[in-house]
């Protein structure tokens, strides 16, 4: 199936910046969330950066002008109607992901793939909401989508070969590198991995082994990690981990992901903000 037409459900953080990227690529992109002026923001946050880009000369005007013109703004799921994939990246919510998903379903023509953004919860349960599981899959960007250049590609338990090869194809045009979730299962990959480093790291605080600041100096400077485990929690925001771990819990029956009784404390104290304001540095 060619793909030319996409539309983005929800424009938040990750729906505007995956729109923008969709745009970029020269996909015709409609742009959805449940108030207007909540796509305008989008878009303005869209031309602030390609203006950015324009000043520091890593993108022509012209360019720039093509992108934003190739997104269309829309109030109504109604405006899918002739999209042929479907990126949803609304609110950490099962239900409302399903809601949304079904409505997705009866708007969306038959042929159209349906792909979800969540970093955590489960595509079948979400594919399950329609009459086209085999249409449906994870396309899991990451934060901020314009930069990072990762995409897991995750199969529900009836996505179809089609249906991944499709996805690769429009991710490729988006100059993403994509890997393969074989299995539906919590956390994926990069996840998973990142939430267990967590908890050692976590631990070590804990356990009086290190400091918060010498963990994430000997990360950086041992296995030349960009950022360490606590500033990367302190970018995503401590209480997302708190969200995930609980979820990985609860999915795995594994003690193993219970979150360590510090970061219990820090989500308790209510200092959960982002960047840098979580507490973990002079806890
Ligand atoms: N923020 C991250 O770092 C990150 C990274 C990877 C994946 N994700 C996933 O992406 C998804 C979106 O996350 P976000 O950080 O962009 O959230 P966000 O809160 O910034 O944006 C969500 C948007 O969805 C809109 N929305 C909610 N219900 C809707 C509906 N039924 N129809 C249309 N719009 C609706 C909201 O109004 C809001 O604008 C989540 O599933 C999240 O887990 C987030």
């Amino acid at each position: 199936m060619t793909v030319s037409k996409i539309g983005v459900l929800g424009a938040g953080t990750m729906g505007g910046g995956i729109a923008q990227v969709a745009a970029q690529a020269g996909f015709q992109v409609v742009l959805c969330d449940l108030e207007f002026s909540l796509v305008e923001k989008a878009v303005a946050r869209m031309e602030a950066f390609l203006s950015r880009s324009v000043e520091k000369g890593r993108l022509t005007a012209e360019l720039k002008g093509q992108a934003l013109n190739n997104i269309t703004k829309s109030a109504a799921v109604a405006d899918f109607a002739d999209v042929d994939l479907v990126i949803e990246a609304i609110s950490e919510d099962l239900e409302l992901k399903k809601e949304a998903f079904a409505q997705l379903d009866q708007v969306c023509k038959a042929e159209a793939l349906l792909v979800t953004n969540t970093s955590s919860m489960s595509v079948t349960a979400i594919a399950g909401a329609t009459k086209r599981p085999q249409q449906v899959a994870g396309m899991h960007f990451f934060n901020p989508p314009a930069l990072m250049k990762l995409v897991e590609v995750i199969r529900g338990y009836d996505t179809t070969d089609e249906t991944v090869k499709t996805i690769f194809e429009v991710a490729k045009k988006m100059g993403k590198t994509t890997v393969e979730v074989k299995k539906d299962f919590p956390g994926f990959i990069v996840t998973r991995v990142n939430m267990a480093q967590v908890i050692e790291a976590v631990r070590l605080v804990e356990e009086g082994v290190a400091s918060p600041e010498d963990i994430d100096t000997a990360m950086k400077l041992g296995l030349n990690w960009p950022m360490g485990p606590f500033e990367l929690q302190d970018f995503m925001g401590v209480d997302v981990t708190y969200f995930i771990l609980n979820y990985l819990q609860d999915e795995f029956k594994d003690m193993r992901w219970n979150p360590p009784q510090t970061l219990k404390a820090l989500i308790k104290s209510g200092r959960f903000g982002r960047k840098n304001k979580s507490g973990w540095f002079d806890y």
